[in-house]
């Protein structure tokens, strides 16, 4: 490795992808490349820095026509060698050896800064690659939109996009068959896209993380609606939310609650109201496939603007920070401020009001109706 004849910007793509990925390489690619800088994007996240470095030029001709495609060109690693998660809420000091070679990697090629675009798990790690030295920017991203300091993350607009389409496909078959349908949504431990999609695809039921909930209050409001002459009734449930009973519902996986793979809990929902309530119920899993796919007009909008913040950030030699949007603004934060708490639904915003107004259940109360019951 010989440092490059240009002042260079890296970029690596980290943890789970999301659309827009590939929108904020070529935003900060087109960005940086008229400022005088040469850019490389290091291959499979963080992976790329270590043995063995694998980068690649990133260019006007190579990030042309990306925009509109989900996924990474650069690809990404979830859970690699640079771990820094460990239970919830839990940081993991890095093998300082891993940190030491990424921070030998930047400065034998001389790069002027490193663009970090992940979730909290990758801002983890670009954080800690900024307490050893190195000049990192971060660009927030996850469908879950868990991340402090800013309004949105990218990836965020498209899963509920996705979410809201399977709605759409559930409420006609539903109506048809006069079913209960449990659509399971991702999210981690945040209900955002479940609140979300729930709202804009006319769910009947909510539920999240945020929310305790019973199974007699969600078996209320399909009774509720059925004396109303509504004879199907759509629940979202978050994969984070917890059982009445407090249980996570996971793979069992390697036992600490940040790093297990969560699921299976709106087959357990649609069990247990088929069984309180004799009807015909059906769970589906949405899965990766609200994580695929090309990004929303928002998302791409977004991601665009995020991938041109951090190139000035690097520019202006302001490292440690996060680009973040802070409507109608783009701005930046420390990155140890968003990683520091996750962002989660505030039971009492604004949208879960306005859910509640128009008759959509929480699983927490007796069905309400009326403008602001
Ligand atoms: O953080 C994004 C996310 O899609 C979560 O919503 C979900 O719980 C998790 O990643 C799934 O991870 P994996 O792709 O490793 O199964």
């Amino acid at each position: 490795m010989s440092p490059a004849a240009k002042p260079t910007i890296g970029i690596l793509t980290g943890g789970g992808d999301c659309p827009g990925l590939n929108a904020v390489i070529r935003a900060a690619t087109k960005t940086a490349l008229p400022l005088g800088y040469d850019c490389i994007g290091f291959l499979k996240g963080y992976e790329g820095l270590v043995d063995p470095v694998a980068y690649m030029p990133l260019d006007l001709r190579n990030t042309a026509d990306i925009l509109l495609h989900g996924g990474t060109i650069l690809g990404s690693t979830n859970k690699g060698r640079f771990s820094a998660l460990v239970g919830e809420g839990d940081r993991r000091q890095i093998d300082p050896h891993l940190l030491d070679q990424a921070a030998d990697t930047v400065r034998q090629l001389g790069l002027a800064g490193l663009v970090c675009v992940g979730g909290d798990g990758s801002l983890a790690i670009a954080q800690q690659l900024h307490e050893h030295g190195v000049p990192v920017v971060g660009v927030p991203k996850t469908i879950d939109n868990d991340l402090g300091g800013t309004a949105f993350t990218f990836g965020f607009d498209s899963a509920v996009a996705c979410a809201t389409d399977a709605l759409d496909r559930l409420h006609t078959t539903a109506a048809s068959h006069e079913r209960v349908m449990v659509l399971e949504v991702m999210g981690r431990h945040a209900g955002w896209i479940a609140l979300h999609a729930g709202i804009a695809g006319g769910g009947d039921v909510i539920l999240i993380p945020e929310i305790p909930w019973t199974f007699e209050h969600v078996c209320a409001s399909v009774v509720d609606r059925e004396r109303e002459g509504k004879r199907f009734t759509l629940v979202v449930v978050a994969e984070g939310a917890h059982l009445p009973d407090g249980t996570l519902v996971h793979d069992g996986g390697q036992g600490e609650e940040r790093q297990v793979r969560l699921g299976g809990v709106g087959g357990i929902v649609a069990a247990e109201i088929a069984k309180r309530l004799g009807r015909e119920v059906r769970a589906i899993v949405l899965g990766h496939l609200q994580r695929g796919g090309t990004p929303t007009p928002f998302d791409r909008v977004l991601a665009t603007e995020f991938g041109a913040h951090a190139v000035r950030l690097v520019h202006e030699g302001r490292f440690g920070r996060m680009v973040c949007y802070r409507p109608p603004d783009i701005a930046s934060v420390p990155i140890a401020e968003a990683i520091a708490c996750l962002s989660c639904v505030d039971p009492s915003s604004s949208a879960v009001q306005a859910a509640r107004a128009l008759g959509i259940g929480f699983g927490d109360a007796p069905p309400l109706r009326g403008p602001f019951a």
